[in-house]
């Protein structure tokens, strides 16, 4: 069969990687996560007691950080100056910190390099907020997941508890809303729905049928070429 590339874009909590992972295993083909990218470079600048708004100072430090990717099985690790912050990462802090870092050109400009080099040579699965639209325009599928405001938080404060944490409900949508206002409104490359994508909100739907209808999507049309 032909190399082909499924993009899934939407806001955070809608689900993403949750199901593209699945749809990864499911399909033998290769997952790349981006937000984990913006992440990285994000970790980087609190390590390094950068400030976010200082966006001179993040272009500088774009030098002095060596991203790695290791793709297998569909999972990633990503590794920063050689430590694997795969883990590292994932914390609401690091998630702010990628959002700001994300609105600076040439920071996206450096991990959109990274991402469409993955892409190479591989059928891919790739999620993030601007893969239909700028990453990969010619993919064969593209999927624009969306929730409410209100099951996102839902979800966030479920990962929360399962994670043994304490949260404020209200405090986590504000947080959602924010995240959702910075990544929709940035001037360079924002999350929006690419027009040749096709909308699933996720609000309703369980894990196995948000991947089961992708599923249905892609089989149709990769037949085609
Ligand atoms: O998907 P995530 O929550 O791990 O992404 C973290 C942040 O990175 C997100 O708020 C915006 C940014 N991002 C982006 O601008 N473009 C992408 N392709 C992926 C993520």
């Amino acid at each position: 069969m032909k190399q082909y590339s499924i993009a899934i874009d939407g806001p955070a909590g809608s689900g993403k990687s949750t199901v593209a992972k699945e749809i990864a295993k499911k399909l033998g083909i290769l997952y790349v996560d981006t937000g984990a990218m913006y992440r990285t470079v994000g970790l980087y600048c609190i390590k390094n007691g950068i400030d976010l708004q200082q966006q001179s100072h993040i272009v500088s430090a774009l030098k002095k950080i060596d991203m790695k990717i290791e793709l297998s099985d569909g999972m990633q690790m990503i590794f920063l100056n050689g430590e694997n912050v795969t883990q590292k990462i994932r914390t609401q802090e690091a998630g702010k910190a990628a959002s700001a870092v994300a609105a600076i050109l040439p920071v996206r400009e450096k991990l959109v390099e990274i991402q469409r080099n993955l892409a190479k040579g591989h059928s891919v699965i790739m999620d993030g907020r601007d893969i239909g639209t700028n990453v990969l325009p010619d993919a064969a599928v593209k999927i624009y997941l969306n929730a409410s405001v209100e099951q996102r938080t839902k979800r966030r404060c479920y990962e929360l508890a399962m994670m043994g944490k304490t949260w404020d409900k209200k405090q986590i949508e504000q947080q959602i809303i924010q995240r959702d206002e910075s990544d929709m409104n940035r001037k360079y490359h924002p999350l929006k729905k690419a027009e040749d994508a096709i909308e699933i909100d996720t609000s309703f739907m369980s894990i196995e049928e948000v991947v089961f209808k992708i599923l249905n999507i892609v089989e149709e049309k990769i037949k085609k070429i």
